[in-house]
This record gives structure tokens, C-alpha cells and sequence, in this order.
């Protein structure tokens, strides 16, 4: 059995990582691959509920050390109850975020050093790495535009846009330093030139998996 891959969303908010989920999704039913969908924080039941707390509005004032360990607990669970058993039955597996998100928010955004993230993932992944990560990189104001049409925001959407500047340059700083694994698409061009793009890439990456 052929394991699966594992291949990640991730950008800032209202990058479009949802409406490019159904994109890739739709390309992997109509080429005929099993895949998982699922995301992060969350995605097993002690995951939705640890998301719960970090995006809870009416706990402002958590610690960034709190915030970084919740979101990790949240992923060792993800992984060893959901993530692994399936990319080991030979399941694709799509994650609305995952690392680099603890990278660019907990890191990049609220300062903690690199160096105790790099900790945690080696801790949790134990090696297990996404065979892609595509970021959708975007214009924080537009991103942030693009949410308010939703209304309600959250524990993170409510941060300053200093805040999301970091988060935005943490991401493109990761697809720089491991170009390989990392896949960034320009999210300002429309959804369909998005999609387009994502999908070529995608071909052209099986075709190299392939070899
Ligand atoms: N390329 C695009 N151009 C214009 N609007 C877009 C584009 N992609 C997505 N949108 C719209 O922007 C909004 C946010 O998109 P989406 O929910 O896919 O982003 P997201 O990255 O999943 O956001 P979040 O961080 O909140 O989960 C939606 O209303 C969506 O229809
Ligand atoms: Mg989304």
C-alpha cells in the first residue's frame, strides 16, 4: 500500500485556503484518490474542543506560551488519532493549516523563539513532515476585508494588523527556507486563476512523486 500524501493549507485570514480545499478536493474525487479532509486547530473530538478555548473570544488575555502548547496538544492528537492512520490506509490527507501556522502566528506573530517550536514539531511529528504546503499569500487589509463580509470574528481575528504583517512575512520566510515542500500562489488573482494554478502545480508534483 502506496502512502498517502499529505498536503497542507495555509495563509492568512480570508486568503481563500476554504474555497481552494473544495478545488483540490474536487480534482482528487474526479481523479479517483481517497483523501481525508480536515483541519486544524481540531479535527478529532479533544482537537474541537481545545479549539474552542484558543479561539474563544472571551479568553483575551491567554498566554502566548499557553497558546502555542494548546495548539500542539490539539496536533498530537490530530496526528496519531486521524492524520497517521490515514495517510497509512493510503489516504490523501488536506489540512486546513497545520505547523507553519504555529510558525507564522506563535513565532513570527507573538514572538516565541523558533527554536521551541522546532521542539514541539519534533516532539509531536516525530519526522512526519506535509509532502506540501501551499500558501495562499495575500494583502493582510484585503484578507481581513474579505472575513468582515462574515461578521463574527474570533480570538485571533480581532489582533492588530501588525500582527497579521508578521504572520504574513513568518509564512513567505518558511516557503523561502524549504522551497522544495512549500507551494505560494498570489490569492489576490481571482478564485478561478487560484485554482488553475493550484492544480497545474499539483499535477506537475505527482508526476515528480511518480518518479
Ligand atoms: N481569489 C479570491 N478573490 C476574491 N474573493 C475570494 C477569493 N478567494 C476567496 N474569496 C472569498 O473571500 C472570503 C474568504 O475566503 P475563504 O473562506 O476561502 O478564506 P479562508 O482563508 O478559508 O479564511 P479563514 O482564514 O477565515 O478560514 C470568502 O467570501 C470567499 O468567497
Ligand atoms: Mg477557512
Amino acid at each position: 500500500m502506496t502512502r498517502g500524501k499529505f498536503i497542507v493549507f495555509e495563509g492568512g485570514e480570508g486568503a481563500g485556503k476554504s474555497t481552494q480545499i473544495k478545488t483540490l478536493a474536487k480534482f482528487l474525487q474526479d481523479s479517483n484518490i481517497d483523501f481525508l479532509q480536515t483541519r486544524e486547530p481540531g479535527g478529532t473530538e479533544v482537537g474541537e474542543r481545545i479549539r474552542e478555548v484558543l479561539l474563544d473570544k472571551s479568553l483575551p488575555g491567554m498566554h502566548s506560551d499557553t497558546e502555542l502548547l494548546l495548539m500542539f496538544a490539539a496536533r498530537a492528537e490530530h496526528l496519531q488519532h486521524k492524520i497517521l492512520p490515514a495517510l497509512d490506509e493510503g489516504s490523501w490527507v488536506i489540512c486546513d493549516r497545520f505547523t507553519d501556522a504555529s510558525y507564522a502566528y506563535q513565532g513570527y506573530g507573538r514572538g516565541i523563539a523558533l527554536e521551541r517550536i522546532e521542539h514541539l514539531e519534533q516532539w509531536v511529528q516525530q519526522g512526519t513532515q506535509p509532502d506540501l504546503v501551499i500558501i495562499l499569500d495575500l494583502d493582510v487589509e484585503a484578507g481581513l476585508q474579505r472575513v468582515s463580509l462574515r461578521g463574527e470574528t474570533d480570538r485571533f481575528e480581532d489582533e492588530k494588523i501588525e500582527f497579521f504583517e508578521k504572520v504574513r512575512a513568518g509564512y513567505l520566510n518558511r516557503a523561502k527556507q524549504y522551497p522544495d515542500r512549500y507551494l505560494v500562489l498570489d490569492a489576490a488573482e481571482t478564485k478561478e486563476q487560484v485554482a488553475t494554478k493550484l492544480i497545474d502545480a499539483l499535477e506537475s508534483k505527482i508526476q515528480s512523486w511518480s518518479q
